[in-house]
């Protein structure tokens, strides 16, 4: 099944600081609307809080530890793989849409990356995993103009050759 993430980071490949996402590129937001809505989401337990509320239109899994953690209109998971399991009983597409805890475990397994990269340089405690690998083929990419300028591209695993 496919399972794509999707991430925006800065040149120096920050994608967080103390809870929070370090810049405010406006129109970014409008793009990851976009391609996640009606899809079903996957997140870190500290991405939810961070967000602090299941985004409308689409399916919310939060992936915790904490057998107790309850949020209203979001389904938990024990680990990446329970949430995934979910994920796919939804007939939508599945997107990883981070921490770095959870994309550092879903780039191995993902299908596809959307990646946003800001154009600036930030302090951040919070990084993405060296990206793209040659495992990855870029097959969608635009620039965008905005307060700070960003660039969309869309990547997909490369088929593995049979020897
Ligand atoms: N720029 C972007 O595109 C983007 C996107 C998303 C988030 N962010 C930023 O990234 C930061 C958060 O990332 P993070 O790495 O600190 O946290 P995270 O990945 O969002 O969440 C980590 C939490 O997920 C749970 N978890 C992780 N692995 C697990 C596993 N194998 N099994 C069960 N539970 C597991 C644990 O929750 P419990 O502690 O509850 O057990 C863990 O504390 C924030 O700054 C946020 O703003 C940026």
């Amino acid at each position: 099944m496919p399972l794509e993430l999707v991430v925006a980071r800065s040149l120096n490949n920050v994608i967080g600081n103390n809870g929070d996402i370090p810049w405010k590129a406006r129109g970014e937001q409008k793009l990851f609307k976009e391609i996640t809505m009606n899809s079903a989401l996957i997140m870190g337990r500290k991405t939810f809080e961070s967000i602090g509320r299941p985004l409308p239109g689409r399916v919310t899994i939060i992936v915790t530890r904490n057998a107790q953690y309850h949020q209203p209109e979001c389904t938990t998971a024990s680990g990446l793989k329970e949430a995934i399991n979910i994920a796919n009983q939804y007939d939508k597409p599945v997107f990883v849409i981070g921490g770095g805890e959870i994309y550092s475990q879903a780039l191995p397994i993902a299908t596809g990356v959307h990646v946003t990269t800001i154009q600036c340089e930030v302090d951040g405690n919070i990084h993405f995993p060296i990206f793209p690998t040659d495992d990855f083929t870029l097959v969608k990419e635009s620039f965008f103009q905005s307060n700070i300028d960003y660039l969309y591209q869309h990547y997909e695993r490369r088929q593995q050759v049979e020897p």
